[in-house]
């Protein structure tokens, strides 16, 4: 199987991108990312999602990139209905952000005997901006690559999209609850 085909295969979601030649260039940055990666497409339904919620995490990365880009969707026609044309969101752009948010975090890790850990790349940069580097060098469009921006805590410094704004609370709802919640 080639790199792009296990892309597909990874994320069902690329279909609701509309536009062909987006679709298309963001099939290929999650393949370039893989590419340059040590980590394979196995490793990537296995390992957990963050480092940053201790060793017993047992979300795996692929599933919660995935119900990002679900909640995104949803939380977006939501608002397209209710809201109409005072707040649009262009579910494409939406789409392909979501998708790519994270795909610079495939840089992030190294492996170190067996389990992943952050390597000194990672540690430098960070993969918000490891991300628009790999999607630029695919042709992604700047709307998009703002959304990998602007999608983490960096994003907190500048002015947000609304695409920007649904892919970071999506990220955040789905992340925050597994560092620290309060428990019954
Ligand atoms: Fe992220």
């Amino acid at each position: 199987m080639t790199k792009l085909e296990s892309v597909y295969k990874l994320w069902p979601e690329l279909e609701w991108i509309q536009n062909a030649d987006l679709k298309d260039k963001t099939a290929h940055t999650w393949a370039l990312a893989l590419e340059k990666s040590v980590l394979t497409p196995e490793d990537l339904v296995r390992i957990p999602f963050t480092l940053l919620c201790g060793p017993d995490l047992k979300v795996s990365f692929m599933a919660h990139k995935r119900c990002v880009v679900h909640i995104a969707k949803e939380a977006a026609l939501k608002m397209n209905n209710f809201f109409e044309n005072e707040l649009p969101v262009n579910m494409d752009v939406l789409f392909a952000g979501a998708i790519l948010a994270d795909v610079g975090k495939l840089l992030e890790y190294e492996l170190k005997d067996g389990k992943t850990v952050q390597g000194t790349y990672g540690k430098y940069i960070r993969h918000p901006f490891s991300g628009v580097a790999l999607a630029e060098q695919c042709g992604i469009p700047p709307e998009v690559c703002h959304i990998i921006a602007a999608h983490a805590g960096e994003g907190d410094m500048i002015k947000r999209s609304v695409e920007a704004y649904i892919v970071h609370y999506a990220d955040f709802m789905t992340f925050e609850p597994f560092r620290e919640r309060l428990k019954p």
